[in-house]
């Protein structure tokens, strides 16, 4: 069965077998059944986050479930669910539509819902776990279905356990607490300064600006494939930074609250000279070296070894080890 047309780096894998998920029976079904039990599972939304090294000898698990609702609240905050295999996007719109602020500055990212808390996803100014309720999970070590709250999803930043002991739990659906008295969110420098952002603008406006920066700096999987940032912004000590400071005035850094530093992953790459370039047919967004693109015929291990590549050049400048973010199968 192919993926190439399930991942958004476009890469040509195949899987052993295949099933379109879009009720829950069938994942029960699935792990009932001894022959289908013991086969290894992939579990695959929108594929804008996976990396495939190659062809998989096991079961993709497309998760296909469907629905959303608003189910109620509490004095500071409208509960919305939406189930794991609705479009991330197309769900920030819907609630926007229904007048609920809370989610527009995460426009535009691709993917599932399901996915969503997998990484924590983030971008200008805001990460799911602020405005998460809590998931319902399907665990297939005991064939049930259990609720977690966002301290057993224990987030952090592109983190979470189910990258770590929950592995194998499959999302199911994920509801957001969104604020009753909304406001807009313009931590992010770069969000802030977007025309109209300056006038108190709606929730619909600040998704409008977001929408409009991607557009400018992020390639369309639809026309060149990529799986966003491909590294990690490293975490670094304070002292390390300002080590590096010495030496490279321009470094750009976000201190943490507890005085580590983030450091700009795509500023180092593109330090070292590697914006707009490729090796063989992996390259470099020219527009943003953080993103590692498919030319077009690329294989998994064409974006492993400019992968590589580009970790071994930052090692060696700045000594700092640059880590993946997708997920590599
Ligand atoms: P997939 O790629 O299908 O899966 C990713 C991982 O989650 C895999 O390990 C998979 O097994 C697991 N998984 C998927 N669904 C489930 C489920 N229901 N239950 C259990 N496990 C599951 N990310 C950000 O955080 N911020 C950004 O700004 C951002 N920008 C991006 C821009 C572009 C152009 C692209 C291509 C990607 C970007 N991403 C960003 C990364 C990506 O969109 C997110 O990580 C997204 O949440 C992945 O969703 P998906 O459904 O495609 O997941
Ligand atoms: N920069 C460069 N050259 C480049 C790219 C970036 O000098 O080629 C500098 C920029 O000038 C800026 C800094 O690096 O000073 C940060 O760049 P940017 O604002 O584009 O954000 P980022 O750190 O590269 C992160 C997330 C994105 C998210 C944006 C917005 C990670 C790994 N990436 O990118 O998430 O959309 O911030 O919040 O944290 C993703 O995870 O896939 C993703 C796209």
């Amino acid at each position: 069965f192919s993926l190439q047309s399930l991942n958004t780096f476009g890469i040509a894998a195949t899987a052993r077998a295949y099933l379109h998920v879009t009720k829950k029976e069938q994942l029960l079904g699935v792990y009932a059944d001894g022959a289908w039990a013991t086969l290894p599972k992939l579990i695959l939304g929108g594929g804008s986050n996976v990396l495939l090294t190659g062809d998989f000898d096991g079961l993709v698990l497309h998760i296909g479930l469907e629905g959303k609702e608003l189910i109620g609240g509490d004095e500071r905050h409208h509960f919305v669910r939406a189930a794991a295999g609705e479009n991330w996007h197309a769900f920030v719109q819907w609630t926007l539509a229904q007048g609920l602020g809370g989610l527009e500055n995460l426009s535009l990212i691709p993917g599932t819902v399901g996915a969503a808390p997998i990484q924590n996803i983030g971008a200008y100014g805001l990460e799911i776990k602020d405005v998460f309720h809590s998931v319902t999970v399907f665990d297939p070590a005991s064939g049930e279905t259990r609720v977690m709250d966002a301290a057993a999803c224990r987030f952090g930043y592109r983190d979470s356990v189910f990258k770590h002991e929950g592995r194998q739990l499959i999302i199911l659906d994920v509801t957001f607490a969104l604020p009753k008295q909304w406001q807009p969110n313009l931590r992010y420098a770069e969000l802030a300064n977007e025309p109209g952002m300056q006038d108190a603008p709606s929730a619909q406006q600040v998704a409008d600006a977001v929408i409009a920066i991607r557009r400018r700096k992020l390639p369309d999987p639809a026309q060149i494939g990529n799986a966003g940032s491909f590294f990690k912004n490293p975490v670094v000590a304070g002292a390390q930074c300002a080590a590096l400071l010495e030496r490279f005035p321009n470094l750009v850094h976000h201190a943490q609250p507890d005085g580590s530093e983030k450091l700009a992953a795509g500023w180092l790459i593109d330090q070292c000279g590697w914006k707009g370039k490729s090796l063989g047919a992996a390259g470099v967004y020219p527009k943003q070296a953080l993103v590692l693109v498919n030319n077009g015929g690329a294989s998994g291990a064409d974006v492993v070894t400019l992968a590589r590549a580009i970790q071994a050049d930052v090692q060696a400048r700045y000594g700092v080890l640059l880590e993946p973010e997708p997920v590599f199968v």
